[in-house]
């Protein structure tokens, strides 16, 4: 294929020139005198990206998926009562994940295109009198449906009943990315990765530990070695590793965390609601549907697009990536066939977004999706244009 291929997956993201240049190193020794004087103030700023100041991050070698199992093994033990939502594949499998660890799972069965059931989750936890349940589980941003759930009203609901539980965030597609505060909201377990938000390549499971979940680990007696967090912290803090980290995707890592700090955190979720509100309107002019079922779970980070039922979004998805050289992603799960989904996040533009867009008109229309040419692109050019771009916001 001549010229670029369009990554409109919700992650692995686009990587800057700059986080590439910063990989572009030859290897070094792990266990140098001075790496220290990287390693410190590395995991000091990464503070900055959580928000931060009381709670460890730990950046394991491993994906999201090994840092859901993190916070399992370092602050529970099998039979513990543990509370879930499952409403799409990745928090469905973090569900599972609890069942393997012989968790006592209460979960909560959602439709697929809502998020956490609020109100569910207060009444169950009310009548927890004995406050039996261990842990709450949130899925931050399904990024298989393009839900993003209320972290911080979860929070409240344990305050205003007086409930122990630790909470734990799956924030994988949404840290970075999306309005995230682990201080604030006191998240106990906030479990990323690095091919999202950070715009690396996959490899870092990159995990935030409050204190509250580092004393809950005394007393869980669940094997853990390679993923132990109490080990992790006594090599940590003096700027070493208990094994060989991935030194190059750490110096990537450097690059992530300046580029988002310079941009500032706030205009990065600026942009990306910006970024979103393009694509939403492109399926409104479309004639399609959201897979989330309501604005307030609207994701700013991906979005799940349902075709008409007589369409295959396989096809879509096959001949965006064949014939136009973008990839998209698939409806997982139950879903499959039903929807493509288009990621919005990371390092992107408007252009970028409206490149993605018009691959994608021409895949629905050479899979037979009827609507009028550029009306999507159309439409999300006019958001873009009528509403003011992030560099003028911040110069107010
Ligand atoms: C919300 C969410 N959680 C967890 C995961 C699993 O992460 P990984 O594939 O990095 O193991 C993903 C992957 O896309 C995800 O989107």
């Amino acid at each position: 294929m001549i010229g670029y291929k369009t990554l409109a997956v919700p992650g692995p993201t686009n990587m800057p020139f700059e986080i590439r240049q910063a990989m572009d190193v030859a290897l070094e020794d792990h266990r140098a005198p001075d790496l220290p004087e990287f390693t410190l103030p590395l995991f000091q700023d990464l503070k900055k990206v959580f928000k931060t100041e009381t709670g460890h991050i730990f950046v394991f070698p491993g994906s999201g998926t090994g840092g859901w199992e993190s916070a399992i093994s370092n602050t529970l033990n099998a039979g513990d009562k543990v509370l879930t939502a499952s409403f799409g594949q990745f928090s469905s499998l973090w569900v599972k994940m609890c069942k393997t660890y012989g968790l006592d799972v209460v979960n909560c069965d959602v439709t697929w295109g809502e998020g956490v059931p609020l109100e569910d989750y207060r009444a169950i936890l009310e009548t927890d009198k004995n406050q039996l349940i261990k842990a709450v589980l949130v899925c931050h941003n399904e990024t298989a449906t393009g839900v993003t759930s209320d972290v911080q009203a979860v929070r409240r609901i344990l305050d205003d009943l007086g409930h122990p539980a630790l909470l734990f965030v799956d924030g994988v597609s949404s840290v970075g990315s999306l309005d995230f505060r682990m201080d604030e909201w006191k998240v106990d377990v906030i479990v990323s990765g690095s091919q999202k938000g950070f715009m690396l390549p996959t490899g870092l499971a990159i995990v935030g530990v409050s204190q509250k979940a580092m004393d809950a680990g005394k007393s869980a007696s669940t094997p853990r070695d390679y993923f132990c967090y109490a080990n992790m912290l006594q090599m940590n803090e003096q700027g070493y590793f208990p094994y060989t980290p991935p030194m190059t995707l750490l110096r990537g890592l450097r690059a992530s965390i300046d580029m988002l700090t310079a941009e500032g955190l706030e205009n990065v979720y600026k942009r990306h609601n910006r970024l979103a509100s393009g694509v939403r309107a492109a399926v409104t002019a479309w004639g399609l549907e959201n897979c989330a079922v309501d604005r307030k779970w609207y994701s700013d980070t991906v979005t799940a697009i349902r075709v008409p039922k007589s369409i295959d979004a396989n096809n879509v998805i096959k001949t965006a990536y064949h014939s136009y050289g973008v990839s998209l992603g698939a409806g997982l799960g139950p879903l499959n066939g039903n929807v493509f989904r288009i990621g919005h996040l990371g390092w992107l533009n408007e252009t970028m977004v409206l490149q993605a867009l018009g691959g994608v008109e021409m895949a629905m229309r050479d899979a037979g999706i009827r609507f009028l040419p550029g009306c999507g692109v159309g439409a999300a050019i006019e958001k873009y244009t009528d509403t003011k771009a992030p560099m003028e916001l911040a110069a107010e």
